[in-house]
């Protein structure tokens, strides 16, 4: 553990993000193996985690697996008559001698299947799948002593939201739409339950789990790590915690400089030509993202901008034509744009943190996610994951599975590229003992700060103190 300096008593209050604070805290969370075994008892066994998507399991049977720090989690569609049935979540383990009930071989993201039911493949003891035990060899030599609850697999909690299945170890305590809040609020707008895969990839990267999620909290670090992004548009931001979660949209440094870009991913670029720079900075968006944060749609709209006004409209209609005529066409291929209110859509900004370990950025039918896990005890690597959904036409949706992809370019695009390109540094660099603890921004970084706070109060330790 890193010891920081004194620098004050007090811990930053909810009060202290909404005033923009500055604060600091040390490193403790990233690097300490203590830490990382702690947030097995601490961390996620008390809280709502995202386990997977729903359209992983959309018929009877279907189940995945969900893998975090030691522990393994079935989610499965029950059966219902031939309908599709609940979604229920079970530990990985059998109830007879422990074994895990599906394998998950080490190095595998997760493991996808449909059954009636599952059969330990030790002794061969079955459950349906409710969970409910079916078989037990020789279960007389038991003399009556099992019961169906000694023998049924362990039940979580589990719920959905946005077409992601949610999971939770605890047996009690406030329920997904309590713990998502206002985020969830905001966020079922956007109609990610509408939204499919386009594509998913993951890979074992080199730091611990909370640096690589924090290098996708906060477009602070844009104007240095993608400094080509900045010949199409400022990327000064803000941010702002939302209880647990948190938000960061584009900001003005000034409030002489509002315009009508929007804190969203899809705005006008700079440049004289709004026509122009708006093609241009959802081009190089699209393209240098791996093709995410934008549709074929919305980029082939934006191309038209030119040929379809006049010169000198201002920015603002230059905005409302480019949205009006990309629904439009979404409409004519059967793609329905949910109706989000402009004063939603305002709140909503640019990108979301979802404790403790799942970021959005959404668009009206797109969004660019990522989560980020421990790889079993080691607080030096992570399982990191990221993913375009996109809204298609009904039976169009891409096939997809996971990916396991090098942290490059090649499988990445450009921009995360340069994102990993830091995240390894950034961890390694923690460890100087000439590290004084971090000093993140209070007004483009409150997202990183927010989670530290919360983290804190899991943890019991590591809380962000002011900076005086
Ligand atoms: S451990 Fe599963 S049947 Fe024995
Ligand atoms: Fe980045």
């Amino acid at each position: 553990m890193n010891e920081m300096p004194a620098i004050s008593n007090s811990e930053a209050t909810a009060e202290d993000l909404a005033a923009e604070r500055a604060v600091t805290y040390g490193t403790e969370a990233f690097l300490s193996k203590d830490y990382a075994a702690a947030e097995k008892r601490r961390l996620w066994p008390r809280v709502w985690q995202m386990a997977g998507r729903l359209e992983d399991v959309p018929s009877p049977g279907d189940f995945f697996t969900y893998d975090i720090a030691d522990e393994s989690i079935i989610v499965v569609r029950t059966a219902e008559g031939d309908r599709p049935g609940a979604i229920r979540a079970f530990h990985n383990v059998c109830a007879h001698r422990g074994r895990q009930l599906i394998d998950v071989p080490a190095g595998v993201h997760s493991v996808r299947g449909n059954a009636r039911n599952f059969i330990c493949a030790f002794h061969g003891w079955t459950y349906d799948l409710e969970g409910k035990n079916t078989y037990i060899l020789d279960a007389d030599d038991w003399h009556g002593a099992l019961t169906p609850e000694c023998t049924s697999l362990s039940k979580l909690r589990c719920d959905t939201w946005g077409g992601f299945v949610y999971v939770d170890m605890r047996d009690e305590g406030e329920s997904l739409e309590e713990f998502l809040d206002d985020a969830g609020r905001i966020l079922a707008y956007f109609e990610l339950d509408r939204m499919r895969y386009k594509w998913r990839q993951w890979c074992v990267y080199p730091a611990n789990w909370k640096t690589a999620i924090e290098a996708f909290m906060e477009p602070y670090h844009t104007t240095t790590t993608h400094n080509q992004l900045t010949a199409f548009a400022e990327f000064y931001a803000y941010s702002k915690a939302y209880g647990r979660h948190s938000v960061s949209g584009f900001d003005q440094r000034q409030a002489a400089e509002t315009t009508a870009q929007g804190g969203s991913v899809s705005r006008a670029g700079k440049g004289d030509d709004p026509r122009v720079s708006t093609y241009e900075l959802a081009r190089e968006n699209y393209t240098t993202i791996n093709y995410s944060a934008s549709t074929d749609t919305l980029i082939a709209a934006a191309a038209r901008l030119r040929d379809e006004l006049p010169e000198d409209t201002p920015v603002g209609e230059v905005m409302a034509h480019w949205m009006a005529r990309a629904k439009a066409d979404d409409a004519a291929r059967g793609v329905t744009w949910p109706e989000i209110p402009p004063a939603v859509m305002a709140e909503a900004g640019l990108a979301w943190t979802l404790f403790p370990n799942q970021n959005i950025l959404q668009g009206v039918t797109f969004a660019l996610a990522y989560r980020a896990r421990p790889n079993g005890d080691d607080p030096d690597s992570c399982i990191f994951e990221a993913y375009a959904l996109e809204r298609y036409p009904e039976g169009q949706e891409p096939r997809t599975e996971w990916v396991e992809a090098e942290p490059a370019e090649a499988g990445w695009g450009k921009v995360l590229a340069q994102d990993f390109a830091n995240m390894k540094f950034v961890h390694k660099g923690m460890k100087s003992r000439g590290f004084r603890g971090a000093l993140p921004n209070p007004h483009q970084e409150q997202k990183i700060i927010n989670a530290h706070r919360n983290l804190a109060e899991f943890m019991g330790t590591g809380a962000p103190r002011q900076l005086k």
